[in-house]
């Protein structure tokens, strides 16, 4: 490392790396210099002078956030010229502001009222009239108030470098400046809301949470996105027992402060008019609403004698449901009710994965590892679609650290921008596709994907590390053929399976398979799988958080319950319907693409709903086997989890203080027969996530997901 370059700051000696600013160097000795247009990680503005500081030897005061620290450095930040600087600064931006401050979202969080607060003038001596325009609204979620813009740019860089978007710019001059969108008076972006969490003031807000509360009124609950695999954290702001707003508030998390309009918009389908509150039984052929204590009489009464009659059950899990609740279904199809017959819907073929890197260690790469290591592979996946978290760390990683990018895929990719190799593979989408928002829906195999590694294996040869994220596109032995292909470069790889929902790799560890128990433990047993499920006579079929039958196959099983927050076409068709809560509704773990196991936090409770796990409790109960699968409270089921699962002996102060731990599944082959055409990604886009997509508001209105249909 370099050696630190030593300076003073308010007579206090500082050391720092070449090359860090002065703000930054202040921070580190626990001295604030204000800003506006300054924000870590983005590029430099020097537009709002709020952090001007007096420097011995220079003639002027200095932008501190422009400034790198130099050796010998003399900076004073707490002089009464400094003072004067700041009041100043705040008296201009508050001229043409609006002091609507007791009804401005931000109020509370106003980074503007905050400084006035600390450095500022207590009066103003601007007389004159105010320039006024009226609010705009740019998209169901994105307004804009151009009074209250103090003209930092910070949304602009957020879109441009943070998003790779580029959908605001700025229009006009001087003290009419606008923040302006990028198609004509709208935005058609990717609704991310990163403009308006990042803007200082109350300039840009969110059309979901405007005017509905005071920030101070809410309670926030620090949990985990529901929609992708990338497992943002998000902070759900409740107020009366409703979600009121999603965003990352203290940038902990593996997300920091991004989510993308999923994670900081969509959790509104959790109050979707059609949520389920009410248990349903058919009667008559009808299904009618009745008492929980009825809904799981006729369940226990239907499981005891199908097991009495030496009746087939079928189990279907969930790729949202918890690591709990998913660990819990297996014990109970496994040991009560006897069946083999349990799968899930499998997105990415991870097994494959844990199976080909059996004797390697350290080779499952992390989200950090995205924006860490030199280089990174994307194969086959439009990551800014669907995995806008790892395309966001990839983007960073380029913008911060340089790192080499390489995207294969048969369509365009936002990764092409900064790519050093993209390389277009099989048949492209059609020209005429008429969006940059739906998934390029060209088709390539994975012959096509192995042509166009050979074509960079001397380029990536020469990397000194590399992360390889692979979709469905390589499944079963080209698993295996990417990992020798990793193999044979020599450098450090790491190997990120793209699964595609936010509990599918805990669904796959906790072994809702045939193949395999929780741990990758082989079952040595045979099973039916979900389509064979479906399509099978069986005595009792039991659907936990699923939808097997969107197709509109006919159904066959005798018995048929389910478990969903919805009527979805399963559900319809069943005997017995359970209202099931989301997971803003309850507690447990879930475990992202990467395998980094995170905390759900209970939100809200919704009326009439219970949490999967609790369900399956009280059927235990009803049926007398509670005593075989031990309690159904999620932090005791976790405990088991932790104590028999191979990979989960985790932390749990990791886990409880709302960190993400890290899974290391196995370390050997998993030596069982898998099918490789099982494995079925949907590729949401942005605007999509299987049922709870179809039940949120917001993505049904904002124009993009129209244009990517
Ligand atoms: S919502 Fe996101 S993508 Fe759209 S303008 Fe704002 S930052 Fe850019
Ligand atoms: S809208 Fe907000 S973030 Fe954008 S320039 Fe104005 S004050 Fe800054
Ligand atoms: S990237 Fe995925 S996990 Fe993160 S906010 Fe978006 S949908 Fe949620
Ligand atoms: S923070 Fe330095 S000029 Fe704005």
């Amino acid at each position: 490392m370099a050696d630190l370059v030593k300076l003073t700051i308010d007579g206090r000696e500082v050391q720092a790396p070449p090359g860090t600013l002065v703000i930054d160097a202040a921070k580190t000795a626990g001295i604030e210099i204000p800003a506006f247009c300054y924000y870590e990680g983005f590029s430099l503005a020097a537009a709002c002078r709020m952090c001007l500081v007096e420097v011995e030897k220079m003639p002027k005061m200095m932008t501190a956030c422009t400034l790198p620290v130099a050796e010998g450095m003399v900076v004073k930040t707490d002089t009464p010229a400094v003072a004067a600087a700041r009041k100043g600064t705040l008296e201009f931006l508050l001229t043409n502001h609006p002091l609507d401050c007791p009804v401005c979202d931000k109020g509370g969080e106003c980074e503007l009222q905050d400084m006035v607060f600390r450095y500022g003038a207590g009066e103003s001596r601007y007389l004159e009239t105010k320039i006024h325009t009226p609010e705009k609204q740019y998209s169901p979620v994105v307004f804009f108030d151009a009074p209250r813009c103090i003209l930092c740019f910070r949304c602009i860089r957020a879109c441009n470098e943070g998003m790779g978007v580029g959908a605001l710019g700025v229009v006009f001059r001087g003290a009419v400046s606008e923040i302006a969108p990028n198609v004509g008076d709208h935005l058609e972006c990717d609704e991310c809301g990163a403009c308006i969490d990042i803007c200082p003031v109350g300039a840009l807000t969110s059309g979901t949470y405007r005017y509905k509360t005071r920030p101070w009124e809410m309670t926030h609950v620090g949990t985990i996105c529901t929609h992708c695999g990338d497992g943002c954290k998000t902070t759900l702001g409740t107020r009366n027992d409703r979600i009121i707003r999603g965003n990352n508030r203290d940038h902990s998390g593996i997300n920091g402060e991004f989510l993308c309009v999923k994670g900081r918009y969509a959790f509104d389908f959790y109050d979707h008019g059609d949520r389920l509150q009410t248990p349903l039984a058919r009667v008559n052929g009808k299904l009618e609403e009745v008492s929980w204590s009825q809904a799981l009489e006729v369940v226990a009464k239907g499981f005891k004698k199908t097991l009495a009659g030496g009746g087939s059950f079928g189990v279907i899990g969930s790729n949202h449901t918890s690591n709990e609740e998913n660990f819990y279904l297996q014990k109970f199809a496994r040991e009560v009710l006897r069946t083999n017959h349990i799968d899930h819907h499998r997105t990415g073929d991870v097994v494959a994965l844990v199976d080909a890197l059996s004797g390697k260690t350290g080779t499952l790469a992390t989200v950090s590892d995205l924006y860490e290591r030199k280089a990174v592979l994307v194969l086959g996946a439009d990551l800014a679609l669907e995995h806008p978290l790892l395309s966001y760390q990839v983007r960073a990683n380029f913008r911060h650290h340089q790192a080499h990018v390489y995207a294969i895929s048969a369509g365009t990719v936002r990764e092409d921008k900064y790519a050093v190799a993209s390389v277009r593979v099989g048949t492209p989408a059609p020209p005429s596709d008429p969006s940059r928002f739906a998934h390029p829906q060209g088709e390539a195999t994975a012959a096509d994907y192995f042509g166009a590694l050979e074509q960079l294996r001397d380029r990536l040869k020469a990397e000194s590390e590399l992360v390889v994220l692979f979709d469905d596109s390589f499944k079963g032995g080209d698993v295996h053929k990417l990992v020798e292909f990793g193999e044979s470069l020599g450098i450090p790889v790491k190997y990120i399976a793209l699964v595609d929902y936010s509990n599918s790799r805990g669904a796959i560890d906790m072994g809702l398979t045939p193949e395999l128990l929780p741990g990758y433990k082989p079952s040595g047993q045979t099973g039916l799988t979900v389509d064979e499920m479906v399509a099978a006579d069986l005595a009792a079929l039991w659907v936990v958080g699923a939808n097997p039958y969107k197709s509109g196959a006919a159904r066959q099983a005798g018995f048929l319950v389910v478990q969903d927050m919805f009527l979805t076409e399963t559900a319809a068709l069943a005997d017995v319907v359970l209202p099931a809560a989301s997971a803003y509704e309850k507690n447990g773990t879930v475990t992202n693409v990467t395998g980094e196991v995170q905390r759900l936090k209970r939100a809200v409770n919704t009326m009439g709903a219970k949490p999967d796990l609790e369900i399956m409790g009280f059927i235990a109960r009803e049926m007398g086997a509670a005593a075989a699968l031990g309690p159904w409270l999620p932090d005791v089921v976790f405990e088991e989890i932790r104590k028999t699962v191979r990979g989960y002996e985790i932390p749990m102060p990791v886990i409880a203080t709302g960190g993400a731990a890290h899974t290391t599944p196995v370390n050997g082959r998993v030596p069982v027969e898998l099918r490789p055409d099982l494995v079925r990604s949907d590729h949401n886009g942005l605007f999509a996530s299987g049922t709870l997509g179809r039940y949120s508001r917001v993505l049904h209105k904002v124009v993009e997901s129209r244009l990517s249909r």
